[in-house]
């Protein structure tokens, strides 16, 4: 144990001294995005004909902070918005809404978000093929990992500013703060709502882990230096899946929580997983710095004591739905009728069953930028990460 912590001690030492060449004010100039629904700023809703819009693009999605639907799956913003916001950067556009620099618009020179609210780690062919349907998008990481290379390819233009060569590709890099997920949420989501059994749905945990890691690899070469890679959120607490495996049988549930503890098992295994593929690939890598996000027991701390988060009316409970236990019907989910939003969002966690209202999001981002669940610690490879603490006020 304690050879350990000192190995720890002098991999944050070395990571700290590294991030001096960072750019100093706020260490990264731009955020580039990879994800499903937890980092979606618009590219479902973007790319969806008008005939077939997601529900995130119905009111009351967008109420709290935007005050219309933005495509965003809650009613304010997400963690990346409150990243983007810590750092001192705007909110970070969807790829799908294209470049409008030159009328004094939409910029991508700040960061570039390809994640898409539905999309999965693994390609959709090979989940068709094995009977996993995916109903929202044929969006996979694969796909966003093409646009990024297609983004590249077209980066002085996309940035207005640079020059062509490797130089500024460099520096671009270097001054940008790599997002990679969450990702892979959707990947054991679909087997579980389509009734796949959960030992096949856990199956698939390795072989989503092995292609995050392929994909890490392959932005690390081409060129990308610093990356905050997220692990799954603790999915037994989620209404949809409370109400879908809702049992009379007490010890399915966790005593002091509620939530499903087999459901949180499945996302301990997938988090143990990933994270021993990101060892792996910083040993393989030591010039580049790899952060886990521990989203599972940032999140964790709320179901375990919800008053200290302001969470009162119901941890377990979504803000928006038709009724229930859980305020979740799968029939009349958050933007179908009769479901409705509550009076304040801000006492809940859960925004419609399967995503996290905007205070969650901003407790989560808080114990990330703030708190304990970042390895190696964000605050040791950028110490002005949190200089806009006043955005976290709960
Ligand atoms: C996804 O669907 C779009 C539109 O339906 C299509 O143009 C595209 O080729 C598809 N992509 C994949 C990877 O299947
Ligand atoms: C890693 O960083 C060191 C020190 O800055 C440098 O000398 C070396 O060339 C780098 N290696 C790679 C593979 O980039
Ligand atoms: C779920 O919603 C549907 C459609 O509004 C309704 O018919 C059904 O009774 C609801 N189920 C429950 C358990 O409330």
């Amino acid at each position: 144990m304690a050879v350990a912590y000192v190995v720890v001690f002098m991999l944050i030492i070395s990571s700290s001294s590294s991030s001096l060449s960072k750019s100093a004010s706020g260490c990264y100039e731009s955020i580039i995005s990879f994800g499903d629904s937890l980092a979606d700023t618009g590219n479902l809703l973007l790319l969806s004909p008008s005939d077939k819009l997601p529900l995130s693009a119905r009111p009351p999605y967008g109420e709290t902070f935007f005050h219309h639907p933005t495509g965003r799956c809650s009613d304010g913003r997400l963690v990346i918005d409150f990243i983007a916001e810590s750092l001192g950067l705007p909110l970070v556009q969807p790829y799908m809404g294209g470049e409008d620099a030159d009328a004094g618009g939409r910029s991508f020179g700040k960061g570039v978000n390809f994640a898409v609210a539905g999309a999965t780690a693994l390609d959709y062919a090979y989940l068709e093929k094995r009977g996993i349907h995916n109903s929202l998008t044929n969006v996979s990481l694969g796909t966003q990992l093409d646009w990024f290379k297609q983004f590249l390819m077209k980066l002085p233009d996309n940035l207005c500013v640079f020059g062509s060569d490797n130089t500024d590709r460099r520096n671009f890099f270097r001054s940008s703060l790599i997002l990679v997920g969450e990702i892979g949420g959707n990947d054991i989501n679909y087997p579980l709502n389509q009734g796949i059994n959960k030992e096949v749905a856990q199956s698939f945990a390795p072989t989503i882990v092995n292609k995050i890691g392929l994909t890490i690899e392959e932005l690390i070469k081409l060129g990308v230096e610093t990356m905050l890679v997220p692990g799954n959120f603790p999915i037994g607490c989620f209404p949809i899946y409370l109400t879908q495996y809702k049992t009379s049988n007490k010890e399915e549930y966790d005593s002091e929580t509620g939530c499903l503890n087999w459901l949180n098992e499945i996302s301990e295994y997938y988090n143990k997983l990933l994270q021993e593929e990101l060892s792996r690939i910083r040993e393989l890598h030591p010039n580049v710095t790899i952060i886990y996000a521990d989203y599972y027991n940032a999140a964790l701390r709320f179901y375990l004591s919800p008053s200290e988060f302001g969470f009162t009316k119901g941890i377990l409970r979504a803000c928006c739905g038709a009724g229930g236990p859980y305020n979740f019907n799968i029939s009349a989910m958050c933007g179908i009728l009769p479901a409705s939003s509550c009076d304040d969002p801000s006492s809940f966690a859960s925004w419609d069953g399967i995503h996290f209202t905007e205070a969650a999001y901003r407790v989560i981002t808080q114990g990330l930028l703030e708190g304990e669940y970042t390895t190696p610690h964000i605050r040791t490879v950028c110490p002005s990460m949190s200089r806009h603490p006043g955005r976290y006020e709960y």
